[in-house]
């Protein structure tokens, strides 16, 4: 089925002015942007954004890490493409993810792993509406 699914380029990849070569990974991957914006999150953002990982020892980190400079929101469009986005971007920690995904080839560890995308239909939904008004998403 046709999904959307929500991606965020995080503060180690628009440091390195990656930005293009992943939309480029997502593109050629057969999925759409429908919906983008460069923000700095704050910390009130980053902590409910992240808020099922709080209990988390990694979690002052990651919200540290995910306000250190500017990120990419994002909407991904596409047949399957919750699944198609985690196949492409690989695994969590990039020292685990497989030859050709966006992690292997650009992440600096499993914090600064240079790309987040929605796990689940239910999440992907909840992520969106965190960040865009229904009107925002252009197929
Ligand atoms: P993301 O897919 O955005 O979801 C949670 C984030 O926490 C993860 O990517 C990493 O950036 C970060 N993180 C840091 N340490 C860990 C860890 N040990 N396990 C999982 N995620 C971690």
């Amino acid at each position: 089925a046709l999904e959307r699914t929500f991606s965020i380029i995080k503060p180690d990849a628009t440091r390195r002015n990656l930005t293009g070569k992943i939309n480029a990974r997502f593109e050629e991957a057969g999925l759409r942007i429908v919906a983008q914006r460069r923000i700095w999150m704050t910390q009130a953002q980053a902590e409910t954004f992240y808020g099922v990982h709080k209990e988390r020892p990694f979690f002052n980190s990651l919200v540290a890490f995910m306000t250190s400079g500017p990120v990419v929101v994002q909407v991904l469009e596409g047949e399957g493409a919750i699944a198609r986005n985690r196949e492409i971007m690989g695994a969590t920690n990039p020292a685990n993810a497989a030859a050709g995904t966006i992690r292997k080839d650009f992440a600096e560890s499993v914090e600064a792993n240079s790309v987040h995308g929605s796990d689940s239909p239910e999440n992907a939904a909840i992520e969106i509406a965190y960040f865009f008004a229904g009107h925002e998403l252009v197929g």
